[in-house]
């Protein structure tokens, strides 16, 4: 039976992946993980919350010995544009973090998921159909440490046998949990702001492509690749995923096929820019299609559809 703890259980992807994963396990079998972030009333409400700071030994270990945890989601890290605003932070949480849940899961036996990235990748990098065994040269502080965690992550299976797993997201959709400061949030802010203001400037020119996922897919993912048999993965650590490459001006195209008269403005962010400039247009996931069954459900006009559908509803409600 799964005990499970996610770390960074209020973030983008851990607000959506706690109550999921409480639902298919049972709600007293997944314990969320909070530090800074005050959590949503609903995290509490369904099940056990700690305080985890992933960079700190003396909160992790006795939270894995108390539930007697099993498999940990180790979600804390700060995105691409955050992470070069604060290089050193973005180490700390991404590497020490990291050691600190491996170490904890060498002694107690846990299996490990840690997402890597599209920020793993860089310039040197083929950036169409990008190879699942490549060049990975990433320019950010971020992308260095999903480069540097991956492969530590590879050592800790191989030399300590402890059961790593990885996916590389895109740009993950959502519209629960804002992302933190990623240099994919265009595409997130694009469709609050069509729905309030009918309006968006764009920090990414409009013929950058980029790859993305829906955040139904990506706790399917996560999900999916913790539960597949370990004898088929001939990878672990980690694996391209994606489920629609589009640039700004797609998207653009896509929301006024709902809103008419919706208007995309740009005002290029130069870092945001140069940082998605060295990121794949669009990655090759047939390794993961093949070792574990990968297969988003949402492409681009399904996604649009839905995020306009679900923010109206929360603009209506006045949240
Ligand atoms: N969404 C992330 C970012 O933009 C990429 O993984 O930083």
């Amino acid at each position: 039976m799964k005990n499970i703890l996610i770390i960074g259980s209020a973030g983008q992807i851990g607000s959506e992946l706690t109550p999921e994963l409480r639902k298919r396990y049972g709600n007293s079998k997944v314990v969320a993980g909070i530090h800074k972030t005050k959590p949503p009333r609903e995290l509490f409400e369904s099940g056990p919350v700690e305080r985890v700071d992933v960079t700190d030994k003396e909160q992790l270990f006795p939270v894995i010995k108390k539930y007697k945890i099993d498999t940990i989601y180790n979600l804390a890290a700060l995105l691409s544009v955050v992470g070069e605003a604060n290089p050193l932070e973005a180490w700390h949480v991404g590497m020490n973090g990291l050691l600190n849940v491996l170490e904890v899961s060498r002694e107690y036996r846990c299996a490990v998921f840690t997402p890597s990235s599209i920020g793993a990748f860089g310039l040197s990098t083929p950036l169409d159909n990008t190879p699942q065994d490549t060049i990975q040269r990433p320019q950010t502080m971020y992308g260095v440490t999903k480069v540097a965690g991956e492969l530590l992550s590879d050592y800790y299976f191989k030399r300590f046998d402890v059961d790593t797993r990885s996916v590389r997201y895109p740009g993950i959709i959502s519209n629960v949990t804002p992302p933190g400061g990623g240099t994919t949030d265009y595409a997130v802010e694009i469709f609050y702001a069509a729905v309030k203001e009918k309006k968006f400037t764009c920090p990414i020119s409009s013929k950058t492509f980029l790859d993305m996922m829906y955040m139904p897919d990506a706790l399917e993912a996560a999900i999916q690749l913790m539960e597949v048999d370990p004898s088929r993965l001939k990878h672990r650590n980690s694996f391209n995923v994606t489920a629609m490459s589009f640039c700004p001006e797609m998207i653009a195209a896509e929301i006024r096929r709902h809103i008419p008269d919706f208007e995309m403005n740009y005002k290029i962010d130069p870092i945001k820019q140069s940082i998605a400039e060295s990121w794949p247009n669009k990655m090759d996931d047939s390794c993961a299609r093949e070792e574990w069954n990968w297969n988003p459900k949402y492409d681009l006009p399904m996604m649009a559809e839905d995020m306009l559908r679900v923010i109206k509803k929360k603009c209506q409600g006045g949240k």
